[in-house]
């Protein structure tokens, strides 16, 4: 099978983890780099996430460490849903730092684009910093990117601010930038990730999925995007699973602007679904999930992972 060529941008975070093992073992995908962003914790604890993830399952894709704060807002962090490391709850062995680039993250994926003869798919499941300075560093490259499958934003109300989503407050401009770009762009928003949920019954089959299972359990142990009893949310295999399943969704062609001035709003996704701004349609937004469908789709990846 013809694999989809992608490079995820990312800020492990539990739930970016489980995204990571779903797409790095699934037989459609190939991930050409994974680049790492401050969000849920600062950059070095990102970048060392990715490189514990990649070191735990043996794998040899390339990381590169992007950017380690926002454009313009104050750094902020969600160690009180991830931990102080990001990935709390599992006791990982020291990483194998020789899957580490040197050079920056929005370089390294400009040359992962520019050096493929296919058109490769962004996946950010982390604030856009990098992807915004990719597009202002080298705007040519757009004609090399296939398609930006997101997490973040939201359709109704948020997880950082009242309204906002907690990637698109990290950098409210840069999320701007990346909305404006003309780009073919999905949005799996906050409000598919709440029906996205792992309850007990499933955490109880992840543990016995052998070393990958027990050490996702782990991690869920410490997640508190939610609750184990009323379901943890997994925002960030949203974006994973609209690449592989995209059927699981329901999705809105939609004009969507983002919020950088208001002073309670900042980072807010205004969807506009009945079409007040009278702008052209600039993302499919995924409104809703069969949620369902994506609890067996996510026991299923992650039965595949060793
Ligand atoms: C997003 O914020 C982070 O904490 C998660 O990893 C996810 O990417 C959900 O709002
Ligand atoms: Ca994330």
């Amino acid at each position: 099978m013809k694999k989809r060529p992608i490079i995820i941008d990312t800020d492990p975070g539990i739930d970016d983890a489980i995204a990571l093992a779903i797409a790095l073992f699934s037989e459609e995908l190939d991930i050409r780099l994974i680049s790492t962003v401050a969000g849920n914790v600062g950059l070095e604890k990102t970048t060392n996430n990715a490189l514990k993830l990649l070191t735990f399952w043996g794998k040899a894709v390339p990381v590169a460490r992007g950017a380690d704060r926002p454009l313009l807002a104050a750094p902020t962090n969600a160690e009180d849903v991830h931990g102080a490391s990001g990935m709390d709850g599992y006791n990982f062995p020291d990483p194998d730092r020789s899957n580490l680039l040197t050079e920056h993250a929005v370089n390294a994926i400009y040359k992962t684009l520019n050096e493929s003869a296919e058109k490769i798919t962004l996946v950010p499941i982390g604030p856009l910093t990098n992807i915004a300075l990719l597009l202002r560093m080298y705007p040519g490259v757009k004609e090399k990117i296939e398609a930006v499958v997101l997490m973040g934003g939201s359709v109704t109300r948020g997880n950082k601010g009242v309204m906002s989503e907690f990637n698109m407050a990290c950098d409210p401009e840069a999320a701007r930038i990346v909305f404006e770009s003309g780009l073919p762009l999905v949005m799996a928003p906050l409000d598919v990730g709440r029906r996205a949920l792992v309850h007990p019954e499933d955490a109880a089959r992840i543990k016995s999925m052998g070393r990958t299972g027990e050490m996702i359990y782990a991690l869920l142990q410490h997640y508190r995007s939610g609750d184990i009893n009323r379901g943890l949310k997994m925002y960030d295999s949203c974006a994973v699973a609209y690449l592989l399943r995209p059927e699981m969704f329901e999705v809105a062609e939609t004009y969507v602007a983002v919020e950088t001035t208001g002073t309670l709003t900042a980072g807010t996704t205004v969807v506009d679904l009945k079409g007040y701004l009278k702008q052209r349609p600039n993302a499919k937004v995924c409104v809703d999930i069969n949620g369902a469908v994506f609890r067996d789709w996510l026991l299923s990846a992650l039965k595949r992972c060793p």
